[in-house]
């Protein structure tokens, strides 16, 4: 059976996402059909109900035309080369839907190459993470209003109720998710000093981090689902001690502090977030190694050794 738009979706790339994309669309009723490098992981979707393919070719020749390929792919050159081998071996009326966090200028070269082959484009931008598969993902959408329309039954499928968007023409959907994920950033920079805080306090012994999580989401100003998560890390352990303090980011961050430069938008809080993961991967800061050595050069203020000179 189609979808209700007429459109035959695909997931591609069947990762801790895409999975979640493919079962919430199959919860839903609609037919999909999956494709992952790996094909253990299409096996695993088969036998909960999708078509599995196992090339490229195989899906193209195998779901009815029209399709809706939904790529849940790495950013960049992995999401590049499946678009441009889709479109090489796709037809007509087909809709590509990128749903990585991509760069948004990207999608307004790939929305005017895929034009001249006769396909669609459209960027979403996904969030919810792996809990998107059973709460609804959030999903902000950039292309041409009409291929939204023909894809909406998808995004109404995935989404949680008024949980998706039409942000505007190509790339307003990853522009959106950027500037989302900025957000992020900073609000969990926020929580991470606050607990801090409190953990090194006179009083971070006497009181459970996870009980002060929970009660912030009792009616506080500061409540979020991101109090939920960290609510149930602080459950599993208190002290966080088998965690490493080493923190990666996937590069929208970055992008929307470009932007922010090119637009004069001061944007202190989520360029410090960003600083603060970089220094996280660092062993030894040479810049305070700088400040140790320049107080010590001034002043005569001590200086640590280190231990391996
Ligand atoms: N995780 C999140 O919370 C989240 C939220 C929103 C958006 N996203 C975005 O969604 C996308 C997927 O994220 P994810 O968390 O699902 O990642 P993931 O769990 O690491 O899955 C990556 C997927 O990409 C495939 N893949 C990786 N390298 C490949 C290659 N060289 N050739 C072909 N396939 C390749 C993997 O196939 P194999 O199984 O064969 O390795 C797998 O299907 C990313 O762009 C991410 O930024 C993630």
């Amino acid at each position: 059976m189609a979808g209700s738009g007429g459109l035959n979706p695909a997931v591609v790339g069947l990762g801790r996402m895409g999975r979640g994309i493919a079962r919430r669309l199959l919860s839903q009723g609609i037919e999909v059909w999956v494709y992952n490098r790996t094909p253990q992981k299409t096996e695993t979707l088969v036998s909960e109900g999708a078509h599995g393919v196992y090339s490229l070719e195989e899906l193209v020749k195998t779901v009815p035309s029209p399709r809706l390929f939904w790529l849940m792919l790495p950013a960049g050159e992995v999401t590049d080369r499946h678009i441009e081998e889709l479109s090489r071996l796709g037809g007509e009326g087909d809709i590509i839907i990128d749903g990585a966090n991509s760069y948004y200028k990207d999608d307004i070269l790939r929305e005017k190459d895929l034009e001249e082959r006769g396909l669609g484009y459209l960027d979403v931008g996904v969030s919810g993470g792996v809990w998107g598969e059973k709460e609804g993902f959030c999903l902000m959408v950039g292309g041409k209003r009409a291929l939204y329309e023909k894809a909406e039954y998808v995004f109404k499928a995935l989404a949680p109720k008024d949980g998706y968007l039409y942000c505007g023409p190509a790339g307003a959907g990853h522009f959106v998710k950027m500037v989302h994920n900025a957000i992020e950033y900073a609000l969990m920079e926020a929580y991470a000093e606050g607990f801090e805080l409190l953990w090194r306090s006179p009083y971070g012994r006497g009181v459970r981090m996870a009980d002060v999580a929970a009660l912030w989401q009792r009616g506080s100003v500061i409540r979020s689902w991101l109090l939920e998560l960290l609510e149930r890390v602080f459950r599993r352990e208190n002290d966080l001690s088998s965690i490493r303090g080493y923190v990666e980011d996937s590069g929208e961050g970055r992008w929307a502090i470009k932007e922010a430069i090119d637009l004069d938008v001061p944007f202190e809080g989520i360029a410090y977030s960003l600083f603060r993961r970089f220094r996280s991967r660092q062993e030894e800061s040479f810049a305070e190694k700088i400040l140790a050595a320049l107080r010590a050069e001034f002043g005569g203020h001590r200086v640590f050794k280190d231990e391996k000179t």
